[in-house]
C-alpha cells in the first residue's frame, strides 16, 4: 500500500519579532508532519507559541523562516488571495477570541463560509450545525446578544461547516461549561472519525489532551518530546 501523505507538514519554522530590546524568538525551528484523520493536542504554558504556530498553520501569520505544506501545496508560496483560497477549501479555524462578524447573525457567520464556496445549501446546512451546537433557538442573534459559550459555539459551527480535511482549534472548549465542553469535544471528535478531519487542539486541559492521538508540547517556542 503506499503511504498516505501528510496533510500537513511543518519544517524548520521559526518565528521572529523586533521589538525595542531587540529580536524576540516566538517560535524555534519547529518541525513535525500530521497525517489524515490524525488528531493532535498541542499544549503548554501560556506565551509558548500555541496560538501563534497554529496562526502560522493556517497561513494567518506569516513564518520568519521555514516551510509548512498544506496538503502537499507550500503556504507560503502563494499569495495571500491563494492561502485564503486555500483554507476556505480545506481548512476550519476556531480563533481563541472567536472572531465572529459583529454585524451578521450567527446563522448568518455560520453560512458565511458555505456562501463563499457557492454551496446553494448553506442556509439549512448552517441551521443543521448550530443545531448540533445547541444553539437552534439563537438563529438569529447578532453576537453582542450571546453568552461568551454561545459565541464560541458559534465560532465552531462556523468551522465545522464545511467539513474541512484539517480542523485548527485554539482552546475551543476554554469558555464552555463542563457539559457543553464535553459535547463540543464530542462533536470534534465525531467529526474527526466521519469526516476524516485531522483535528489540531490547543488546550489548557490535561483530560482533553489526553482523548488526542498524540500530544505536541511547547515550551518557550520549542517543540519538547
Ligand atoms: N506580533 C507580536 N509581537 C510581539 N510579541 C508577540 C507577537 N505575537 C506574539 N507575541 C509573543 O509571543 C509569545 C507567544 O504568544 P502566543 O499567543 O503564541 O502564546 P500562547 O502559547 O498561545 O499563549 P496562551 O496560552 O496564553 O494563549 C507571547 O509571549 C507573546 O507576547
Ligand atoms: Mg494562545
Amino acid at each position: 500500500m503506499v503511504e498516505q501523505s501528510a496533510i500537513i507538514d511543518v519544517q524548520g519554522v521559526t518565528k521572529q519579532v523586533r521589538d525595542a530590546n531587540g529580536t524576540l524568538t516566538i517560535l524555534h525551528d519547529i518541525r513535525f508532519q500530521l497525517a489524515p484523520r490524525e488528531s493532535v493536542a498541542i499544549v503548554g504554558a501560556s506565551g509558548s507559541g500555541k496560538s501563534t504556530l497554529l496562526s502560522i498553520m493556517a497561513g494567518l501569520d506569516v513564518p520568519s523562516a521555514g516551510t509548512v505544506q498544506l496538503g502537499g501545496v507550500d503556504l507560503f508560496s502563494l499569495d495571500e488571495d491563494g492561502r485564503a483560497a486555500l483554507r476556505g477549501e480545506r481548512l476550519g479555524f476556531v480563533f481563541q477570541s472567536f472572531q465572529l462578524m459583529a454585524h451578521l447573525t450567527a446563522l448568518e457567520n455560520v453560512m458565511l463560509p458555505l456562501e463563499l464556496r457557492g454551496d446553494r445549501e448553506a442556509r439549512q446546512r448552517a441551521t443543521d450545525m448550530l443545531g448540533r451546537v445547541g444553539l437552534g433557538s439563537r438563529l438569529g442573534h447578532y453576537p453582542r446578544l450571546l453568552s461568551g459559550g454561545e459565541q464560541q459555539r458559534v465560532a465552531l459551527a462556523r468551522a465545522f461547516v464545511i467539513e474541512p480535511a484539517l480542523l485548527l482549534a485554539d482552546e475551543p472548549t476554554g469558555s464552555l461549561d463542563h457539559a457543553t465542553g464535553e459535547s463540543v469535544m464530542q462533536l470534534m471528535l465525531e467529526l474527526n472519525r466521519a469526516a476524516g478531519t485531522t483535528l489540531v487542539l490547543v488546550t489548557h486541559d490535561p483530560a482533553l489532551a489526553a482523548r488526542c492521538d498524540r500530544q505536541l508540547r511547547i515550551e518557550a517556542g520549542r517543540l519538547v518530546d
